[in-house]
């Protein structure tokens, strides 16, 4: 009778640490699995480029790296058409915010500022300031990069309200 009682709670007792190490053992397996999910540190950091907005010349588009890409931010000048569709509105200006990779087959288009329109050398195709295929093969506007606006920094790599709004006009 004792000796049934007594293995009764160490039978109790091993499922209770046994629950315990289950318990231990699947936390530690969800925080590996979420270090597997999240970036490395290094992509993390690689993940966004900061542009300061505030001393861009309109009609003059500027041409940064973002995960390797360029990227045309172009502010809309005096007589530049507003696309709403495509055109990004901080603090009250118009900005083009375009990846600058031809979507025929990859060249990157050059700004023409006479016409006022991005031109692609390798095969002729035309972008309307708006970064909106116009003329020659390509199929389909310049893709538009996700941002975000911080005051008058843009955050390219990362998805803020404007950017969400052109995103559901596309
Ligand atoms: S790659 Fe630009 S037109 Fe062909």
């Amino acid at each position: 009778m004792e000796y049934n009682a007594k293995r009764r709670g160490f039978i109790k007792g091993a499922g209770a640490a046994l629950g315990v190490a289950a318990a231990a053992g699947g936390v530690v397996a969800l925080y590996g699995m979420k270090r597997t999910w999240d970036p490395l540190p290094s992509v993390a950091a690689a993940g966004t480029t900061e542009v300061d907005i505030s001393a861009l010349r309109a009609g003059e588009p500027t041409r940064v790296l973002y995960r390797k890409k360029p990227v045309y931010i172009l502010k809309k000048g005096e007589g530049m058409p507003l696309d709403e569709k495509r055109d990004a509105v901080i603090n009250g200006e118009a900005y083009t915010i375009v990846i600058a990779i031809c979507t025929h087959l990859g060249c990157i288009p050059a700004w023409n500022s006479s016409a006022q329109q991005f031109k692609c050398a390798c095969h002729g195709g035309e972008f309307n300031a708006s970064g909106v295929n116009t003329f020659g093969p390509p199929s389909r506007p310049l893709d538009i990069p996700p941002f975000r606006v911080d005051g008058v920094k843009l955050v390219l790599g990362e998805e803020g309200e404007e950017y969400k709004r052109l995103a559901s006009l596309s």
